[in-house]
């Protein structure tokens, strides 16, 4: 069984989904840890409060990149609210194995990488408001 699940995460290491730049993205966010230099970017496209595509490059260990790829066709069609409210655990769980806490940080790395960009284009947005600029 256990095994299985590694073999999700090397699958998704050595063949990311949705990897590459979003050419219409409305907002880019990208962050690492800094603690090991990883890093995750990701372009975000968004309509009707909805993502309507993602894509994710970076640099890492196989946790920290494959669970970008596995959250990458998660939440691709899925409401920006509801993705605000995932939680840390739904995020694990996704990986589909029980990864030790030490590397907590690599599993949710996409999640808080995504979180804070729908966030900025939600600040974007609102400040395209007040200027009247439609963005
Ligand atoms: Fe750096 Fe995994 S060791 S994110």
């Amino acid at each position: 069984m256990e095994s299985e699940h590694y073999e999700l995460i090397l699958d998704h290491f050595k063949n990311p989904r949705n990897y590459g730049a979003l050419e219409d993205a409305d907002v880019s966010y990208e962050e690492g840890v800094p603690s090991c230099g990883d890093l995750i970017r990701l372009d975000v496209k968004v309509e009707g409060g909805k993502v309507a595509a993602v894509k994710f490059t970076g640099k890492g260990c196989a946790i920290s990149q494959a669970s970008a790829s596995i959250l990458t066709e998660k939440v691709t069609g899925m409401g920006v609210t509801e993705i605000m409210r995932l939680d840390d655990g739904e995020m694990l769980e996704s990986l589909g194995l029980t990864v030790s806490p030490t590397r907590f940080k690599c599993a949710l790395l996409g999640l808080k990488v995504l979180k804070k960009a729908l966030l900025q284009n939600e600040k974007d947005k609102a400040a395209g408001a007040a200027d009247g600029i439609e963005r």
